[in-house]
């Protein structure tokens, strides 16, 4: 059932578990990560990125596939299809294909300039039922060619950008996209606990949940934390089912080429690892 993320979201602030985002990519991460989710019995946010939008076409055919996915699997849990890290004009894209929630990213312009736009886009986003997520602090690390040095986000700053109406903030406390550096400092509870006392009860977003180690994830909620975003971990499972499977000469074997048979334990390993992150994140049975 497509809907806007932010009841969702609600409910996991007050309930104090999160709720994933898994970026999608194609066909098959689409069917892994709804199948999933309706197993589960839990919410579940698909992201888009503005590299895999292209990949997929663009926005259009991505909403359009989600939609008949959702209808055509009987898929009764609550999905928010969500643009990540959009640009101002992705975002009127997005609105345009119908997403049902947008993140307008406007943490590289100048604070007012990402005050202004945000403003501009919650009013045409909450027109049209959608909700809207914004970033105060950049994401460290690059995902599809966007790269984040990665600060910590100013509590002053995220009260006043919540203020605007958004219905939930991802805020940098020293998380990164992609695979952590062996060095990383870890996550800083301390700015984390300062902006949810600034913020109330505004759901705050974790992105680059890849390589957060569990009790991390855990102590993030536990402080007002929830939407967690997982990208790379998926893909990296997805290479490596790939690659055991053609290593294995199974490719090679009978039909083994057949496409559906060369994605599947791919496909299984998104599915296995989605299962494990919402137990951890602990969506489960909250549809
Ligand atoms: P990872 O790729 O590090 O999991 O980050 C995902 C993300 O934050 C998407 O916005």
């Amino acid at each position: 059932m497509l809907v806007s993320a932010t009841e969702m979201l609600q409910k996991a602030k007050a309930g104090h578990y999160a709720v994933g985002q898994f970026n999608i990519n194609n066909l098959e991460w689409t069917k892994a990560v709804l199948q999933t989710a309706q197993e589960l019995n839990s919410p579940v946010i698909l992201g888009v990125s503005a590299g895999a939008g292209k990949y997929m076409t663009g926005y259009k055919t991505v909403a359009a596939m989600v939609k008949a996915m959702d209808e055509c699997l009987g898929i009764t849990v609550p999905v928010a299809l969500h643009l990540d890290h959009g640009t101002y004009d992705d975002c009127y894209k997005c609105i345009d294909a119908g997403f049902t929630s947008i993140m307008f990213d406007g943490s590289h312009l100048p604070f007012e300039e990402n005050v202004e736009k945000t403003k501009e886009l919650v009013a045409k986003a909450h027109e049209l039922g959608m909700s809207i997520e914004a970033e105060v602090g950049s994401i460290g690390g690059e995902e599809d060619g966007v790269i984040g040095m990665g600060e910590c986000a100013d509590p002053a700053e995220c009260k006043s950008v919540a203020d605007l109406g958004i219905d939930f903030l991802a805020a940098g406390i020293g998380n990164i996209h992609g695979v952590y550096p062996a060095n990383w400092a870890g996550l800083q509870f301390d700015v984390l606990s300062n902006i949810s006392d600034a913020v109330g009860a505004m759901p705050l977003v974790l992105h680059g949940g890849t390589g957060i180690p569990d009790e991390q994830i855990t102590r993030a909620i536990s402080l007002g934390v929830s939407k967690i975003n997982v990208n790379t971990e998926c893909q990296l499972v997805f290479a490596a089912a790939t690659r055991e499977y053609v290593e294995a000469g199974k490719d090679l074997q009978g039909k083994g080429f057949d496409p559906r048979k060369l994605l599947a334990p791919g496909t299984q390993a998104i599915k296995d690892k989605v299962k494990e992150k919402m137990i951890l994140f602990g969506s489960v049975d909250k549809a």
